[in-house]
């Protein structure tokens, strides 16, 4: 049996337990799945990634923070203690957390983990495998690091579809400011608008500062996220070719690139051999792919029997139409034969043949409000609650949002609007999400809670014409995707995870001056008791007018 991992159990504390039985809101469970134990201290370092002393946001004192290595379906256990000086949670960007939104850990599920606090996040890695990563959620920390990638092993018994590499590497990427979060946060508290990146970073470091070491002769994976804020990187490793196999959880049909364009919060696995006859040092590159002018993330991909230094100071070249882009799109298929959680779900479920219940047309658009600037979804600019929307639903308070807040197509005449953004989805609704790009900048949007099939993505205005070209067949299932721009793609999904989820603009300061809403996917009650939302946790913390809620 082929296993997809040198190392299947991971390294990290873990405890498993065969057999435990918990008291779980009155009704007894017993759980066979292990659970894992972690725990972080999340604080600020030192660190001057390009050159310029900075507080970075580091977890254990590391920046990046630690991989976070998991198997389907354990039970994960993660201990978070906030030692910065402001509030914080992390999300798990890609992670679905079945039936569960109370652990999402966006502002509108939870309510901060104060500083000096902490909070244990409680939740399972249900049927999903692949690579991911997390990030602190809230008032811009993104900026300053806090994040770490996420690796789900298949269980033992599912087969993979490739032989098992070398060793497995983590390349997160990512843009970088020099300055402050707190700073960047104020500039657009004013409403301007952040200038360009100041560089490129690949694992938290600066050009050439870090290196992956080989051997020659064998195939390594590596697990590439962009953690990044606004810029697609295209990412490349001078004289050898990448085969990709993994997108998000999903196997792909296995296809060689010499260059991949990984847009802001996706991730990929490529299997890349070390063919090179002559043992040395090559560049691997991350370069930013449609804004000028181009930044570079460098880093060395080091033959373990070279002594010659780098191959070449020249970078292998990056395309720079946008066409080509559309074209690699296109070209990243499922491989329907080759299971991933369970045995083969994808290509037993033959979406393609499943009716749509209902179209939503998100269209984007940036916009000044008084003088300031925002970003809007359908004309609605999204506010951050104070109140978590999950929390308010929860406890029947008035007055924190209401469902249809933002309307599900764009309406041309409409003025613009700032509300708690929320639409509502109907419990197994199967459902076409179109993102609609009227703007040049290319969008990068996600969805919490799912993984969605991109069945098509082209230029100018989406209309009932454009489905003819969708891909019914082997598109790709995943969790975030772009929209070139002016141009718009279509994602089809099956609403079976009842919660309130984000979707989100994937840049932070589009989201951050309210490019993003909320589906609220309610399961009826008495419906398929087995489906119905988990309760709040037996930790969940209080804020905003839930405080004043549960006083009274
Ligand atoms: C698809 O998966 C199967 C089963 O694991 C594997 O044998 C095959 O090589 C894969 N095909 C492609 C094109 O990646
Ligand atoms: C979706 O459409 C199918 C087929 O028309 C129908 O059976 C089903 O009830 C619909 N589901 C929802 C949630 O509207």
């Amino acid at each position: 049996m082929r296993s997809c991992s040198v190392d299947q159990l991971g390294s990290g504390e873990m405890a498993i337990a065969l057999c435990i039985m918990i008291i779980f809101g009155g009704t007894l469970v017993v759980a066979n799945d292990p659970y894992q134990y972690e725990d972080w201290t999340v604080s600020y370092i030192d660190a001057s990634p390009l050159g310029v002393m900075q507080k970075v946001i580091a977890i254990n004192d590391q920046f990046p923070g630690p991989q976070l290595e998991t198997t389907t379906n354990y039970n994960l256990v993660i201990r978070v203690h906030n030692e910065l000086d402001e509030p914080l949670l992390i999300t798990w960007d890609g992670i679905q957390q079945r039936k569960n939104a109370w652990q999402d850990g966006v502002a509108g599920t939870n309510c901060p983990i104060q500083p000096g606090r902490s909070w244990t996040y409680n939740f399972k890695m249900k049927d999903q495998i692949g690579s991911y990563y997390y990030y602190p959620s809230l008032l811009f920390q993104k900026a300053a690091g806090g994040f770490g990638s996420i690796r789900v092993n298949p269980r033992r018994n599912i087969p993979c579809p490739f032989a098992p590499p070398a060793a497995d590497f983590v390349v997160l990427i990512g843009d970088w400011y020099k300055t402050d979060h707190k700073t960047m946060r104020s500039v657009l508290d004013e409403g301007r608008l952040l200038g360009s990146p100041d560089g490129v970073l690949i694992n938290g470091r600066g050009p050439l500062e870090s290196s992956f070491t080989v051997e020659q002769g064998k195939t390594y994976r590596l697990r590439i996220s962009n953690v990044g804020l606004t810029q697609t990187l295209n990412f490349r490793i001078q004289g050898h070719r990448l085969l990709l196999v993994e997108t998000e959880g999903s196997y792909v049909a296995q296809t060689y690139y010499s260059t991949l364009d990984v847009h802001v919060g996706q991730s990929y696995s490529v299997l890349v051999t070390m063919d090179q006859s002559i043992p040395a040092d090559f560049h691997i590159v991350a370069s930013s792919r449609f804004t000028w002018p181009t930044l570079y993330g460098l880093a060395v991909l080091h033959y373990s029997t070279s002594h010659r230094g780098l191959v070449s100071r020249d970078l292998p070249p990056a395309p720079n139409d946008v066409q080509s882009s559309y074209e690699q799109a296109r070209s990243i298929r499922m491989n329907l034969t080759a299971g991933a959680a369970r045995p083969n779900p994808q290509g037993s479920y033959h979406y393609g043949q499943i009716k749509v219940n209902k179209t939503y047309v998100f269209a984007n658009s940036a916009l000044k409000v008084k003088g300031k600037q925002r970003f809007m979804v359908n004309g609605v600019s999204s506010l951050r609650p104070s109140t978590p929307l999950k929390l308010a639903d929860y406890l029947k308070i008035d007055g924190v949002f209401h469902v249809g807040s933002i309307p599900d197509h764009p309406i041309d005449w409409a003025t613009p609007s700032v509300a708690s953004s929320v639409v509502a989805g109907d419990f197994r609704a199967f459902v076409e999400i179109v993102f609609q790009n009227p703007e040049n900048a290319l969008q990068s949007w996600h969805i919490n809670g799912y993984a969605f099939f991109v069945v098509g993505m082209g230029p100018g205005r989406w209309s009932r014409e454009s489905q003819r070209g969708y891909n019914l067949v082997d598109a790709v299932a995943r969790t975030t995707t772009q929209v070139y721009g002016n141009a718009w793609t279509t994602v089809l999904v099956e609403l079976d995870n009842p919660g309130l989820w984000n979707i989100r603009s994937q840049e932070l300061q589009r989201q951050w001056l309210g490019q993003e809403l909320y589906l609220r996917v309610v399961n009826p009650a008495g419906n398929d008791v087995k489906m119905q939302e988990e309760p709040p946790p037996h930790n969940l913390l209080l804020c905003g007018r839930a405080l004043i809620h549960d006083a009274g």
